[in-house]
């Protein structure tokens, strides 16, 4: 879903692009997270701040993602260097089966009602032993959010325990997790005979 007024004006501002390259990129690192030669597909990509990240790591090829007209349209002003697309995330039917090494979502699925579906969708571009990593705030900080900046999130069930639920239920495998104050950060794993 699109994102509020405040909520767009606060994904713009330096102290969002500072958590994402100090922070977040090299919590993921640390993680694992190893571009060199792969097929990366970031879904709700935002402005583009974290293609500028993620293309630093030398990725084979790079598609950004994002619902939001707005978001994208800044995106290709900023970066025309890399490829945006307007594209819900819920629907990857542009992309082949088993064609990304990797995908990687800084804070989005708490904003699509029906998550589990873009997960889904993920598993299925993933290539056999493919990564994606995820970041996402737990239940208690997305209502923190809403309670103190009026960010007005959308009302889903979304939540890491049933996050977790539907990772096993899709057979995935969880690499690595660390809990963060306000963000969750996970390596997944598609299995080698998935
Ligand atoms: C909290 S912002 C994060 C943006 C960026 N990843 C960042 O870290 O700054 C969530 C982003 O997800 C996008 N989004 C929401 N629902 C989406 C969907 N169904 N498909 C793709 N993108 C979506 C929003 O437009 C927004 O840009």
């Amino acid at each position: 879903m699109k994102l509020s007024t405040p909520e767009f004006r606060a994904m713009q501002s330096l102290p969002r692009k500072l958590g994402q390259r100090f922070f977040e990129m090299p919590v993921f690192r640390h993680m694992g997270l190893d571009l060199q030669n792969k097929d990366v597909l970031e879904i709700g990509c935002g402005s583009g701040y974290g293609a500028d990240l993620l293309n630093q790591l030398n990725p084979k090829s790079y598609i950004g993602l994002d619902v939001m007209e707005e978001q994208i349209e800044l995106a290709r002003v900023k970066y025309p260097q890399f490829e945006f697309l307007l594209q819900d995330a819920t629907d990857l039917s542009q992309f082949s089966t088993t064609s990304k090494d990797v995908v990687i979502i800084f804070g989005v699925l708490h904003h699509i009602p029906d998550w589990r579906k873009a997960i889904d969708e993920i598993v299925r571009v993933l290539k056999p032993g493919g990564s994606l990593f995820l970041e996402e705030p737990r239940g208690v900080d997305i209502k923190a959010f809403d309670f103190l900046f009026r960010w007005g999130h959308p009302d889903t069930d979304f939540g890491l325990k049933v996050l977790d639920e539907h990772l096993a239920k899709r057979g995935l495998t969880i690499a690595r997790k660390q809990w963060s104050p306000l963000l969750t950060m996970y390596h997944i794993k598609k299995r080698n005979d998935q």
